[in-house]
């Protein structure tokens, strides 16, 4: 097992994962798009790292940390997790936990005071995952769509 930071060569691989938790949540995206976000996110490490686990060299889960967010309140930065999955076929192994305890390390080393994420209510497997990893919640998340 290995966990890494995404380079260019690891876009088709962390696309088709993208594409399965778009599913996941029945939303569409053209391939263009992800492609796009992705070779955003590899060009610009300082705003957002994606981070990918492989098992033999095969990449079975992705999760991807963006990095600036500013605390007024603290006057200091804090991050955002999005974009977990693990591939099904590898599922119940332990992959997600030791891929997001590597992005927390990441975050502790890039100085953030903290990361938040969004779950569905419903989604407990996640729900539990982020739990058993000390996440804690007390709030509601809304949305509004501008465009
Ligand atoms: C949620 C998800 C990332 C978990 O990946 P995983 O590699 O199977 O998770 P792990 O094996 O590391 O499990 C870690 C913990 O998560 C919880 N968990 C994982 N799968 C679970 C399930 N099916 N039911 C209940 N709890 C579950 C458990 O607490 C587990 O710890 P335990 O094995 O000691 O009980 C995976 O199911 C997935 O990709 N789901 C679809 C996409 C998704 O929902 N992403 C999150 C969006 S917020």
């Amino acid at each position: 097992m290995q966990v890494k930071i995404a380079t260019l060569e690891d876009q088709g691989a962390v696309c088709r994962l993208w594409i399965m938790l778009l599913t996941y949540y029945e939303k569409n995206a053209a391939p263009e798009v992800l492609e796009r976000s992705f070779r955003y996110a590899v060009e610009h490490p300082q705003k957002v790292l994606i981070f990918i686990i492989l098992i033999e060299g095969v990449v079975t889960g992705t999760a991807s940390l963006h990095l600036g967010h500013y605390s007024t309140w603290n006057d200091n930065w804090y991050g955002h997790i999005e974009d977990v999955i693990i591939d099904p076929a590898y599922r119940g192994n332990g992959l997600a936990c030791a891929l997001l305890k590597e992005v927390l390390q990441a975050a502790r080393e890039k100085k953030l005071s903290r990361v938040e994420l969004n779950a569905l209510n419903d989604n407990l497997p996640a729900r539990r995952l982020y739990e058993k990893l000390g996440f804690t919640t007390d709030s509601v998340t809304y949305e509004l769509l501008l465009n």
